[in-house]
């Protein structure tokens, strides 16, 4: 089992498999964002090596992020292999849905049946303001698919101020018909520079708030790691959240190890890499003990992480969610 130096338990992993993009959102990136080598990836063997040792370490869980995770060559292959490392109970992926329509057969059939898609916005010339990329028509249709194929979508909103606060209704009125899970997010530094943040206008508090104007929220219990608040609003098929992902209530119960498509590993989101997997592995040495070791110097919480963090804002699609 592997332990932090604050008695939590790690059982679940994000794994980057790429840090390249097709969009460019704004939150995440600069306009012009320079992309690793493919040669600095993580390769699918290592992947699968590093899967397996944390799996027998206690890691039960996956979610796969990027960059876009559907721009790594071989993803539905490398799926295919993750799935069958004994241990690993559960897989996940966040998409931004450009690419992933034609692959939803492939996910149903090895069973990875939460998807989580980006979307900040319901109207397609702010689509194209927000991402700097004209592809919302391809992410819809990708979200209709998903549906059809009853997989469980949660939809991740990055609440900005003076960008798509106007829409917090809407995106909740998705919930009426479908059972979609609409999950509104508190924009975070991460953006690579790719605009100013100077803290946030919205946060979860502000955001439930708004929510409340039109509709009635009833509070549902949220899972023992969940980051999200959840709540329900009556007669609707699906549910909404909030994420406190700036404001940081959630940290105390934090499960999670982040490695990025580099190996960079990182004991909280907003703290610096505290090793680099590749590098152990390709100089053959000994995952487990170094994975431990930056676990027992982990910070307490993302404030604690972030006063050691004295580097600029990483882009997410760096990081890896
Ligand atoms: N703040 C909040 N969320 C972000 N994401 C990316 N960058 C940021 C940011 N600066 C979200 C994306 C995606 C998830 C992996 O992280 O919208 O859903
Ligand atoms: Fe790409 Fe996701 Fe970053 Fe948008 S938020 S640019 S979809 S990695």
């Amino acid at each position: 089992m592997l332990t932090d130096a604050h008695h939590r338990i790690i059982d679940y992993v994000r794994l980057s498999v790429t840090d390249r993009c097709n969009l460019r959102c704004t939150y995440c990136m600069p306009e012009q964002m320079r992309f690793v080598k493919s040669s600095a990836l993580l390769t699918d063997a290592e992947i699968i090596t590093l899967l397996e040792t944390l799996a027998a370490a206690g890691i039960s869980k996956v979610r796969i992020t990027g960059g876009e995770p559907f721009l790594r060559p071989g993803l539905i292959p490398l799926l295919a292999k993750i799935k069958a490392i004994p241990g690993i109970q559960q897989i996940a992926i966040t998409t931004n849905g450009v690419l992933t329509r034609p692959y939803i057969p492939d996910l149903k059939a090895l069973d990875i049946t939460h998807v989580n898609l980006s979307l900040d916005t319901l109207q397609p010339a702010r689509f194209q303001q927000i991402t700097r990329r004209d592809q919302f028509a391809a992410v819809t249709q990708t979200l209709d698919s998903l549906l059809a194929h009853q997989l469980q979508v949660k939809i991740n909103v990055v609440v900005m101020d003076r960008v798509n606060t106007d829409e917090l209704a809407d995106f909740a009125a998705l919930t009426r018909e479908q059972p979609i899970a609409v999950r509104f997010i508190e924009e975070m530094p991460f953006n690579g520079q790719g605009h100013a943040f100077s803290g946030i206008n919205w946060n979860f508090e502000t955001i439930l708030d708004t929510l409340r104007e039109k509709y009635t929220l009833h509070k549902l219990p949220d899972a023992p790691h969940s980051t999200a608040l959840n709540y329900h609003i009556p007669g609707h098929s699906g549910n909404i959240g909030v994420i406190p992902a700036y404001s940081r209530t959630f940290c105390g119960t934090c499960n999670r190890l982040r490695i990025s498509a580099t190996g960079s590993v990182k004991t909280c989101l907003y703290g610096h890499d505290v090793l680099n997997v590749k590098d152990l592995m390709r100089s053959g040495e000994a995952l487990l003990p170094a994975i431990q070791q930056a676990l027992h110097h982990r910070a307490a919480n993302g404030f604690e992480a972030e006063r050691l963090h004295t580097t600029a804002p990483e882009s997410m699609s760096v990081i890896g969610g």
